[in-house]
């Protein structure tokens, strides 16, 4: 590693910032990867210690009106049998999250018009009213801001909503004309002002991107702030138009991860499935890189390889107290443990 690299490190661990033109020097440099890892690796621990917090995925629907490029689940796709999930099933799956000691259920799925907002917030309102000392997060899509505001008044404390990219000639390649970055900002402006602890994020190595947007992609995590930032590798799926694309690497991914650490360093930062999904110890190897947070799934083993947003998706035969106890082994076996915690974010 060359001395100005050096200094860019330096820099972004006191300064918790780098111009967009450095950034994208610093991605050039994938032999930083190491020393970034263990700055990042040094700020988790000081913050967290060894805990690594968990929360329970439950996907309560693959039925989407959306048809993002990238998306196993998008609309176009005829050949994936389509499922919801009842609020009977919900609940069923937060009971057997909660004795695994999860305390935070985050309820992910498509744009499925049978989610209303009455249905939804039925839905929230009676896991927070089962599970009052549990976080409940969303991860539904782009919605209202009324949709967003009754949401949190039934108790929702968390959204996750990806920006995928904070490029908007970036974001028109991924989606379809329909969909747009200003609405995907819109939403992310709404969450954070109703209140929500608010989570964006991108996939690594999608196609088109470039050291470019991903510089862009850090300088709105350095402004925005999120307190969750979900990243993992683009994974190609079979059945859409990028099936021949190449997947994000898990060296840049682990790059990534360490310098929004760096960037962020109290920000809720997850080992992804996909992680998971393109290295057999991807998501102990993300915890080294700087992540603290691990989201196995809860999901009924018989929907779980329905909701396939990529191809080759781990976890999807396992039980739920077999990803709890995976998890539990892996975690310990890298020197740090699952905490029976709802894992607030700690604003420092
Ligand atoms: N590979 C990796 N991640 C994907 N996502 C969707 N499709 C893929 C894929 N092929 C991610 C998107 C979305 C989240 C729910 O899953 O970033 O926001
Ligand atoms: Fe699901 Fe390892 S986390 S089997």
């Amino acid at each position: 590693m060359n001395e100005r690299t050096r200094g860019l490190i330096e820099r972004l661990a006191s300064e918790h910032r780098l111009t967009e033109a450095e950034y994208a020097e610093l991605i050039g440099h994938p032999e930083a990867a190491p020393a970034l890892a263990e700055r990042a690796v040094a700020v988790r621990r000081a913050i967290y210690g060894d805990a690594v917090y968990t929360r329970g995925l439950i996907e309560i629907s693959n039925i989407c009106k959306n048809d993002c490029l990238y998306c196993g689940i998008r609309r176009s796709n005829r050949d994936v049998k389509r499922y919801r999930l009842t609020p009977e099933d919900i609940l069923a799956c937060a009971e057997e999250g909660y004795g695994l000691g999860f305390r935070t259920f985050v309820m992910q799925g498509g744009e499925d018009a049978h989610f209303t907002d009455d249905v939804l917030c039925g839905i929230v309102a009676a896991v927070k009213a089962r599970f009052p000392d549990c976080a409940v997060t969303l991860s539904m899509g782009e919605r209202s801001r009324d949709s967003y505001q009754r949401l949190f008044d039934a108790g929702a404390d968390r959204y996750l909503l990806r920006h995928e990219t904070a490029d908007a000639a970036h974001y028109a390649r991924l989606h379809p004309k329909e969909m747009s970055y200003d609405n995907r900002m819109r939403c992310l402006m709404d969450l954070r002002e109703i209140g929500y602890q608010v989570g964006c994020g991108f996939m690594v190595g999608s196609p088109f991107q470039t050291p470019g947007t991903l510089a862009k992609d850090l300088k709105f995590i350095e402004a925005f702030r999120p307190e969750m930032c979900g990243i993992g590798p683009f994974i190609p799926h079979h059945a859409t138009p990028f099936k021949d694309a190449p997947a994000g690497t898990l060296e840049q991914t682990l790059m990534l991860l360490s310098i929004i650490r760096l960037i962020h360093p109290s920000v809720l930062l997850p080992a992804t499935t996909a992680l998971g999904t393109i290295h057999p110890r991807g998501r102990e190897l993300g915890i080294l890189a700087g992540a603290n947070v691990v989201m196995p799934n809860l999901s009924p083993t018989g929907v779980r390889k329905q909701y396939e947003l990529y191809d080759n998706k781990i976890c999807t035969g396992d039980e739920s107290a077999q990803c709890r106890q995976c998890l539990d082994r892996r975690m310990r076996g890298i020197g740090c443990r699952l905490v029976v915690d709802r894992g607030d974010y700690k604003a420092l």
